[in-house]
Formats: C-alpha cells, sequence, structure tokens
C-alpha cells in the first residue's frame, strides 16, 4: 500500500475500530480538563494527528484536528473490510461506501487526492495496462511507461507513485493527471472519466486553494464518523497499540 492509501486507511480503520455512539468533538477538547492527555495521545487520536502532520510537512494544508473521541474497546483486522474502497470501485460505489460513513461525493473525491502522495504496487492495476487492451480512460503513452515499471512477473513488492509529477508534494497535481489520463487506478480515473464527478475535478485541477478548503472539510467530516464518547463503549488506551488489559 502506498502513503496515501495508507493515511485513508489508517483513518477508515481508527475510525471502523471505534465506530459508536456519536456525540460533538471540538478543538482543545482536553486542554482544560487532562491536559497531559493531548501529551499521551490516543490511538484514533494518534492516527488523526499523525495524518494531519503528514500532510504538512507535505507541504498540504494545516487544519485543526477535533479531538474528544475514546479508543474502541474491539480492534481486529477484519473492521477494515467493507471500510476501504478497492482498487477497481466505480463512482457509484465509491459515493456509497463514503455516503454510509455520512461522507458526501464531493468529500470522497477530495480525500482520494491523498493520493498526491501514495504509492500502488503493480498487482492494483496491472489489469489497466496490458498492451492488448489498455483501459481507454488511461493515457496510452502513461501505460507503456507502467509496463515498463510493472512488466509480467514483477516482484508483488514493487509499487510505483500514484502521483508521477509531484509524487512528494501534497497538491492538486493528482486532479490534473487524472484530466490527462493519468490516474493510477481505475478509482482514481473515474473520478474524471464519469461526467457527473469530472466538473469537480476540474474545479479542483484548476485551482489548488478550492481544493485545500474541500479537503480540509472532508478530514473534519472524516473524523466525525463513529465518534465515541460514552466511556460504557470506549477508554483512552495507555499504549496506544494496544488494548487496555
Ligand atoms: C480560486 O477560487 C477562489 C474562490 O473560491 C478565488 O478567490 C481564487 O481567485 C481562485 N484562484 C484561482 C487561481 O483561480
Ligand atoms: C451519520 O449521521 C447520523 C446522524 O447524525 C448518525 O446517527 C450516524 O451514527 C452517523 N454515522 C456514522 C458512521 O458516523
Amino acid at each position: 500500500m502506498g502513503a496515501g492509501i495508507r493515511i485513508l486507511a489508517a483513518a477508515l480503520l481508527a475510525l471502523a475500530a471505534v465506530r459508536g455512539a456519536t456525540a460533538q468533538l471540538r478543538q482543545g477538547y482536553y486542554s482544560a480538563s487532562c491536559p497531559n492527555v493531548e501529551a499521551i495521545v490516543q490511538a484514533a487520536v494518534a492516527l488523526t494527528m499523525a495524518t494531519r502532520d503528514v500532510i504538512g510537512l507535505a507541504g498540504g494544508p494545516a487544519y485543526p484536528v477535533e479531538l474528544g473521541r475514546l479508543d474502541g474497546l474491539v480492534s481486529t483486522a477484519s473492521n477494515v473490510d467493507g471500510n476501504l474502497p478497492p482498487p477497481s470501485f466505480n463512482l457509484d460505489q465509491l459515493t456509497a461506501m463514503f455516503a454510509a460513513n455520512n461522507l458526501s461525493q464531493a468529500d470522497m473525491i477530495a480525500l482520494s487526492a491523498a493520493h498526491t502522495v501514495g504509492f500502488a504496487h503493480c498487482g492494483t492495476f496491472t489489469g489497466r495496462i496490458q498492451t492488448a487492451a489498455v483501459d481507454p480512460t488511461m493515457d496510452p503513452g502513461y501505460a507503456s511507461q507502467l509496463l515498463a515499471a510493472c512488466p509480467a512477473g514483477v516482484d508483488p513488492n514493487v509499487a510505483l507513485e500514484i502521483d508521477p509529477v509531484t509524487p512528494h508534494a501534497f497538491d492538486n497535481q493528482y486532479f490534473i493527471n487524472l484530466q490527462k489520463g493519468m490516474g493510477l487506478l481505475t478509482s482514481d480515473q473515474v473520478l474524471y472519466a464519469d461526467l457527473r464527478s469530472r466538473p469537480t475535478v476540474d474545479a479542483w485541477a484548476a485551482n489548488s486553494s478550492d481544493f485545500e478548503a474541500a479537503f480540509v472539510a472532508a478530514m473534519t467530516n472524516l473524523g466525525r464518523v463513529g465518534v465515541k464518547t460514552d466511556p460504557a463503549l470506549g477508554n483512552i488506551r495507555r499504549d496506544c497499540a494496544v488494548l487496555n488489559s
């Protein structure tokens, strides 16, 4: 998995693990009641704050993280199933998965742009680049570059940057790539190929501050999914990585 995918995976995994009663989140939640807690940071909070920091380090927008969610009492890898979009998803499938988490199609498109700093294994896109049947929504030159980097029998650990133009910058190049048929995954390129989402891609390709505002709004909405604040349903972990014993 690539960095962008990992960021989303981590965020959605945290959300899957803590899904439960919803309640109000707010900025600076612990600063009055328990200042040390924010230094200790809980698992879900650590993920959301680390995500924020990674985005900032890559030149992306700064945004405040709302705090106050408890860590779940259950955390299993199987919670991820059905909560992370596979690379083959079309627009309706992507929109439905995000809608199930109270996230709009615009949120989905904005969060997909986390792929501006991600990697993907060859196996997630080889079906789109075969010489005899290049995906018609992909630029043929890009497809042949990808095939050269991911020939038949390539080591399954090989992964390519999802944004080949500015792979280390958190920017709106992701959307400009989609306009050129240079979306790596089906679930990337479909945002431009489908005429219902194309206007949003075009708008954010043209205006990075509009994209950044939409991304910050989407991250805030993502942080409100499945919030747990009822102490019967969650607690604050002493060690972020393990359940309290
Ligand atoms: C981007 O859109 C904003 C309004 O949302 C506008 O103020 C700004 O001038 C636009 N920037 C560019 C480069 O078009
Ligand atoms: C979506 O919003 C509704 C209404 O606020 C809430 O009851 C539900 O728990 C939310 N779903 C998630 C996954 O956060």
